[in-house]
């Protein structure tokens, strides 16, 4: 995943998109670069590293310019260094090129152009773009860019400057994102929202396979034959406004506390509770679909899919609906039985992740119905799903998931809750549960504030080579997010199992050395749990308790307890993964790791 950016307009580029970067550089921040049209040619600065080290070494006289083009790079193609960096450029550099995707038949272009003896400066798949630009650019920018789009296979985002357009940017889009900001004597080009906001008041999403030349007064768009098109603008809702630490020390404490916040806003926008209702027509599943419905399968990677393995959970459980949860990368090679009576969830925070937007589009070509439960509406998943339902988490910045998986899970119990009620259930669930999720945001608050527990726990912890994270039933998937937190941030060597594994490999691994989590509150695997948590303390195993407050009996199983209120079992998870959040970010604190941006990660993986 890579972050572009470009501006021309009347101010000068280049801070324009050093902040464009720092807002992208969640995408990817292994190297980047900025390109500025300067007294007739392009000065191209780039390197290895991130913005907030490598644009003090930028020097604003020699990148004095008013339009330029930026970029942040995740690394697919050749190993993050200087020569790998974005903007990619032709021998010449007459031509510079950001690109975010992959293009997937570079290595025959490649070829072809160093037969006809072009000489590569890099391992990119971008650089192709450049030498091609250039060569097939006679004055005529439309021209050039509709070659690209003839001759160039896979998914990309492309601004391009050329030293013979002073202010023009030319911007190409095929698969992934590409927005135009729209401002007052200026316009930009962006990979999303994020480094228009406060800046531009409308924005134009590039259509599939379309061309736009973009200059401080004008934006004209073209189709793949070079006609020009009409377009539509939106304006930005100033709700996704520019989002700082509102001081706290990192983005994913932060956004751990907003936790209580967006859960209440989700369920309240959602429960009628006086007529005993979940309201969720707006995601386009008629009642007579749902009574339709033979399967339900649910898609996602990484926290998503643990978010997955519950929805499964609560969509048999409370709607009687079979359910299961696949890996998106997976969901192909099992070669779904796909039909109108199967209903495909895509779950992704930011909607643009490539292995479950192949997914996805796999269930809509079987002819499934889809939804999509995400936290970014306005993408690639988003556009190509049959109905979204929106989790409302608001922008997460970290790179590790907290509250976009809380509200995930919320999200999914709100439909296994209105699907019941759509295949005539007697509504006693939502009896049952409607005390429980108007409680939901104080108990989660209840456990923020218990971070002194966690404090001490980590302490111990972050010396730990492994860990085994346990949990049973519907706590098996919390116990893989918070195994997955822990190796993402602190890179301790994290596992998470079903419990019920335990006796079939993993007790093996049980030492004084390994601190095992498990996750024994209150409900129908408690005992089961507590039988767990002694075969471990039988092997001299350090154990780190999540129990339900006042179970004095499993406190004397632990040598640490993370104490949580008493809640309904089958909302359990949305508060038993708090506190593993919390370990994860101390302990990851504690090591001297950067909390929210990890090494190795980005926030969104748009490739395969
Ligand atoms: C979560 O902490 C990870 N950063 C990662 O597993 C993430 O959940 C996964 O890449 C899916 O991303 P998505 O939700 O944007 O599709």
């Amino acid at each position: 995943m890579c972050g572009i950016i470009g501006y021309t307009g009347s101010s000068q580029a280049l801070p324009v998109l050093v902040q464009g970067i720092r807002l992208l550089s969640y995408r990817g921040y292994d190297s980047a670069g900025v390109s500025i049209w300067n007294d007739g040619s392009l000065r191209i600065r780039k390197d290895q590293g991130r913005i907030e080290d490598l644009a003090p070494r930028w020097n604003p006289d020699e990148l004095a310019g008013t339009a330029g083009i930026g970029h942040t790079r995740w690394a697919t193609h050749g190993v993050p260094n200087m020569p790998n960096a974005h903007p990619q450029h032709d021998a010449g550099e007459q031509v510079a090129v950001v690109h975010n995707g992959i293009l997937e038949n570079d290595l025959a272009l490649r070829e072809r152009l160093e037969g006809e003896g072009v000489v590569f400066a890099s391992d990119t798949d971008t650089e192709v773009f450049a030498h091609l630009f250039a060569r097939s650019f006679e004055g005529d920018a439309v021209a050039a860019a509709r070659s690209l789009l003839e001759t160039c296979h896979g998914a990309f985002a492309l601004a391009i400057q050329h030293a013979s357009l002073p202010s023009t940017l030319v911007a190409v889009r095929r698969g992934s994102p590409l927005l135009i900001g729209l401002g007052v004597r200026e316009n930009l080009v962006a990979s999303d929202l994020r480094p228009l906001v406060g800046r531009a008041d409308a924005v134009i999403e590039l259509g599939e396979d379309q061309i736009a030349l973009v200059t401080p007064d004008s934006v004209r768009l073209f189709g793949a034959d070079g006609g020009e098109v009409e377009y539509a603008t939106r304006p930005i809702d100033h709700s996704e406004r520019d989002i700082g630490k509102d001081g706290y020390p990192h983005f994913m404490l932060k956004e751990i506390h907003e936790q209580p916040d967006r859960i209440y806003e989700l369920i309240a926008s959602r429960v009628d509770a006086e007529r005993g209702a979940v309201r969720l027509d707006d995601v386009g599943i008629t009642d007579d679909q749902w009574r339709r419905f033979e399967r339900v399968d649910l898609i996602g990677c990484g926290t998503a899919f643990h978010a997955c393995l519950y929805g499964a959970y609560v969509l048999e459980s409370i709607a009687g609906i079979p359910a299961r949860a696949v890996m998106a990368h997976e969901y192909e090679a099992r070669a779904p039985r796909l039909n109108d009576r199967v209903l495909a969830i895509a779950l992704s925070q930011s909607g643009e992740t490539m292995d479950t937007k192949i997914a996805a589009q796999a269930a809509i070509d079987g002819g499934a119905h889809t939804l999509g439960v995400l936290n970014v509406r306005q993408s690639v998943i988003g556009r190509a799903v049959h109905g979204v339902l929106d989790i409302h988490a608001g922008p997460e910045v970290a790179v590790a998931s907290t509250k976009v998986y809380t509200q995930m899970l919320c999200a999914l119990l709100l439909l296994a809750l209105r699907a019941s009620q759509a295949r005539g259930g007697d509504g006693r669930h939502l009896q049952e549960l409607a005390p429980a999720l108007k409680r939901l945001p104080d108990d989660v608050r209840a456990v923020l504030g218990r971070f002194d527990g966690v404090r001490e726990a980590a302490r111990d912890v972050r010396r730990a080579g492994d860990m085994l994270f346990l949990g049973r039933g519907y706590d098996a998937g919390t116990a893989l997010e918070g195994a997955l937190k822990m190796k993402e941030i602190s890179y301790i060597h994290a596992e998470g199992y079903p419990a019920g594994e335990m006796k079939h490999g993993p007790i093996a691994l049980v030492s004084r050395e390994m601190p095992t989590v498990a996750i024994a509150t209150e409900g129908p695997t408690r005992d089961r749990m507590i039988g767990n948590v002694r075969e471990v303390r039988a092997r001299d195993g350090e154990i780190l308790l999540v129990a339900t407050d006042g179970d004095v009996d499993a406190e004397k199983l632990a040598d640490f307890v993370l104490w949580v209120p008493s809640v309904h079992p089958l909302i359990a998870p949305v508060v038993n993964v708090v506190p593993l959040q919390l370990l994860a970010y101390e302990t990851a604190r504690l090591r001297g790791c950067d909390v929210d941006q990890p090494r190795n990660l980005a926030k969104t993986v748009t490739v395969q």
